[in-house]
């Protein structure tokens, strides 16, 4: 048995027809099912419905022997104990720094509101820029606007979010798209069906 690892959400729909392609479809619908084991139309996968920043973490374990997640999850997390073999080329987006659209350049001390702590930490140290790093869980966008944080890092597509509230992209940090990451043990003992399943994904992404 494969178990692969996938948040439900933008990933989950972007990843459903490379998993079709494979022959995978899951028997049942996440959005309406609430089991979090499901079963695929393969008897020998089967996924695992959890949070996107878990992803990393159930793969480590082998709790899962593959999973599908953002680089920006990647990152954060700290996946050099993860195999990982495919960038998927979904969920694509970029990690950047924003501001109210009326603030001046940051300079001096800065408050920044993320929930990629880590990365922000780095970012900043490696430009030279005093941040204090406050950690969010999500609405970062508001943190600009009650006086919470000079700048945010999150991420932007189509930029909708950061306009609504009034806000602007300034720096880019990172480009984003969602990888393929392996246990490093299941790619040994399960080297076989895993290698497989690698072929099916990298033949569908390149003809895409
Ligand atoms: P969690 O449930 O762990 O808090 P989340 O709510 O951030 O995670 P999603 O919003 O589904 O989960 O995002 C999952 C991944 O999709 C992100 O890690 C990122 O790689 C990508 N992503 C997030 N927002 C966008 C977006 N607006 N456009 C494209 N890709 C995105
Ligand atoms: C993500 C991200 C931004 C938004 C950017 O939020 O945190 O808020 O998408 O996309 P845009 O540039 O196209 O507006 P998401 O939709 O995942 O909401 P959540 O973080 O509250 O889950």
């Amino acid at each position: 048995m494969l178990t692969i690892a996938v948040s439900k959400g933008r990933i989950f729909e972007d990843a459903l027809p490379l998993l079709a392609e494979a022959g995978i479809v899951p028997t049942d619908d996440p959005k309406t099912c609430r089991k979090l084991i499901l079963a695929t139309t393969r008897s020998d996968v089967q996924l695992v419905i959890i949070r996107a920043t878990d992803v990393p973490t159930f793969v480590e374990y082998g709790a899962a022997d593959l999973g599908i997640a953002g680089k920006d999850v990647l990152i954060e997390h700290g996946a050099e104990s993860l195999y990982e073999p495919l960038d998927l080329n979904i969920a694509c987006c970029r990690l950047m720094t924003a501001a109210h659209k009326d603030a001046p350049p940051l300079s001096g001390r800065i408050r920044v509101a993320t929930k990629y702590v880590k990365i922000a930490q780095r970012y900043f140290a490696n430009q030279g820029i005093q941040a204090e790093i406050i950690k969010l869980y999500g609405s970062m966008e508001l943190a600009p606007l009650v006086g919470l944080a000079d700048c945010i890092v999150d991420l932007v597509d189509t930029g909708n979010t950061l306009r609504a509230n009034d806000l602007e992209p300034r720096e880019l940090i990172m480009n984003i798209s969602s990888r393929l990451v392996v246990n490093k043990a299941a790619m040994k003992m399960k080297h076989e069906a895993i290698s497989a399943l690698l072929t099916q994904f990298e033949k569908t992404l390149a003809n895409r």
